[in-house]
């Protein structure tokens, strides 16, 4: 027989609110995620408005992005910006030594990238140059984005045929500067983060975010460094402190970063590793929450987590240092569970960007090269489905029966995941069986309002390495889910096995 969990939600008592900006997206200047990914150019055949991909646009419009965040990534610190402004023929090209050692021609610079934004309707978060760049290069940048009235940046950008400033909110102070941002200690970092944060200005009303280049994984000290500058000069309750927000990177790999797994072909011991693996994200942010909140109880500087997902051995015969990877069933079954957690967090958790939007790494979308044919992945599906979270408040998921758990070597998973929200009088709850064989059921007894309509959706498919091709684009897809009751106050919820099921539920 199923196995059976029961859990109690207190609608009524509202938790933190879920940052819209946890359902974040990445893009850099990597593989095809840019060039023949997000943009073809405006002499393409792929319909495109100023060279950007309509049809990319359209799909993406569905998860409501609610920020981008470019150009790197590693990329990001070996950006200069001015390269790709002007006109696009006397635009200087480089090589991205970093990513395949391909040549930028620089044709997707800044105003294409807040053109993109624009399209998409998402705030552009932008990673500046700390570990080749200059104080003055990034300053300027900020000057250039987002200043009204009259100044040496604002001619320049007039002069580029954008009359009216941007706004910009989100900043980020380098990347990963502990390894391609600048192979630097946390102590070097932290001045330089303080050097450059004081000189990225809030020009007229637009108030930047800043965010410094956090830790990688469990690298708390690198945290406390941070967090320790903040407190030691007296500004972790200033707005207008040098940083207002630290990220954190942490991939999903059940490998090693020699052998990381493939994408597609792997075996159930594998699929639990990833979900072991997947489930690590909630220690890491309760770590690294730990170490803010010894500097500051209040809560006030944010935690971003601007680079998370799986990262698989690239797809055969494609450029290794592109990142290109399929996607499958157990990818989306990761981002769900990254959901819960986020979720979960949403009192430290202000931000996360998954890593890659297209064509990269966990990517929402898939092109081919050379049909151009679009691919949505069913990681795409999760981000669809789980939408109604943003801006929602969290609720409390209490758990009267203990979740089934499975060993997994030295690890124990639990093996149904589960979150909830609140926005106005519909709860949202969200549920993953990652058990891969075996079904679940879920009964919620919602407390603290009567139920009415309840509408189910689920994402699941033959076995967890299903992924979608252009010849199959809906072998993983969602569909209704007819599988719940409902009696009284109670919703009992059917879990096949590997699945992801969304409950709606209009409360009163
Ligand atoms: O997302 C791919 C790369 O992973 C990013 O460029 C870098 O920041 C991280 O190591």
């Amino acid at each position: 027989s199923d196995t059976v969990v029961s859990a109690v939600l207190n609608v009524d008592v509202k938790g933190p609110v879920i940052n819209r900006h946890v359902y974040g997206h990445f893009a850099e200047h990597l593989g095809r995620c840019i060039y023949g990914g997000f943009y073809v150019g405006e002499d393409s055949d792929v319909p495109n408005e100023g060279g950007i991909r309509l049809d990319v646009v359209e799909a993406l419009r569905a998860l409501n992005i609610p920020n981008l965040r470019w150009p790197g990534g590693c990329f990001a610190d070996e950006y200069h910006w001015m390269d790709g402004i002007g006109p696009k023929k006397q635009r200087p090209a480089m090589v991205n030594t970093h990513w395949g050692n391909v040549e930028e021609n620089n044709h997707f610079g800044t105003h294409e990238f807040m053109a993109l934004c624009e399209l998409l309707g998402a705030e552009p978060y932008i990673s500046g140059n700390v570990g080749s760049g200059t104080v003055k290069e990034m300053s300027d940048w900020v000057e250039y984005l987002t200043r009204d009235g009259d100044s040496p940046m604002v001619r320049l950008r007039k002069a580029n045929g954008r009359e009216e400033p941007w706004r910009v909110r989100f900043w980020g102070l380098g990347n990963e500067a502990w390894g391609c941002g600048g192979h630097m200690s946390a102590q070097q970092y932290a001045a330089e983060a303080r050097r450059y944060g004081t000189y990225c200005r809030d020009h007229g009303d637009n108030r930047l975010y800043r965010i410094a280049a956090g830790a990688n994984s469990d690298d708390y000290t690198w945290t406390e460094t941070l967090m320790k500058q903040l407190g030691d000069l007296g500004c972790a309750y200033r707005p207008q402190a040098f940083y207002q927000a630290l990220s954190l990177h942490y991939y999903t790999i059940p490998g090693t970063w020699q052998d990381k797994g493939d994408a597609t072909v792997f075996d159930t011991d594998e699929y639990y590793r990833t979900m072991v693996k997947a489930a690590h994200i909630d220690e890491l942010l309760t770590g690294h929450s730990n170490v803010m909140d010894c500097y500051d109880p209040g809560k006030n500087v944010g935690l971003v987590l601007d680079e998370w997902g799986t990262w698989w051995n690239v797809e055969p015969g494609t450029n290794p240092g592109f990142l290109y990877q399929q996607n499958t069933l157990r990818d989306a079954l990761v981002a769900s569970v990254h959901f819960d957690i986020f979720h979960r967090h949403a009192d430290r958790l202000v931000m996360a960007n998954i890593a890659q939007t297209v064509n990269v790494l966990q990517a929402m979308i898939l092109t081919d090269p050379d049909s151009g044919a679009l691919v949505l992945t069913p990681t795409y599906h999760v981000f669809e489905m789980n939408k109604g979270h943003q801006d929602a408040a969290s609720l409390r998921v209490d758990l009267l029966s203990g979740v089934p758990t499975r060993e997994v070597g030295p690890d124990a998973l639990a093996t149904v995941s589960l979150s909830a929200s609140r926005k106005d009088d519909k709860v949202l709850v969200s549920l993953s069986n990652l058990d891969a064989a075996g079904a679940a059921d879920v009964e919620l007894d919602l407390r603290g309002g009567s139920v009415g309509g309840v509408v189910s959706r689920i994402l699941t498919a033959g076995a967890p390495q299903t992924h979608n091709t252009p010849d199959a684009p809906a072998a993983v897809a969602p569909r209704s889910h007819e599988q719940v009751t409902v009696t009284g106050t109670r919703v009992r919820v059917h879990l096949p096995a590997h699945s992801f099921v969304t409950v709606q539920v209009d409360v009163a």
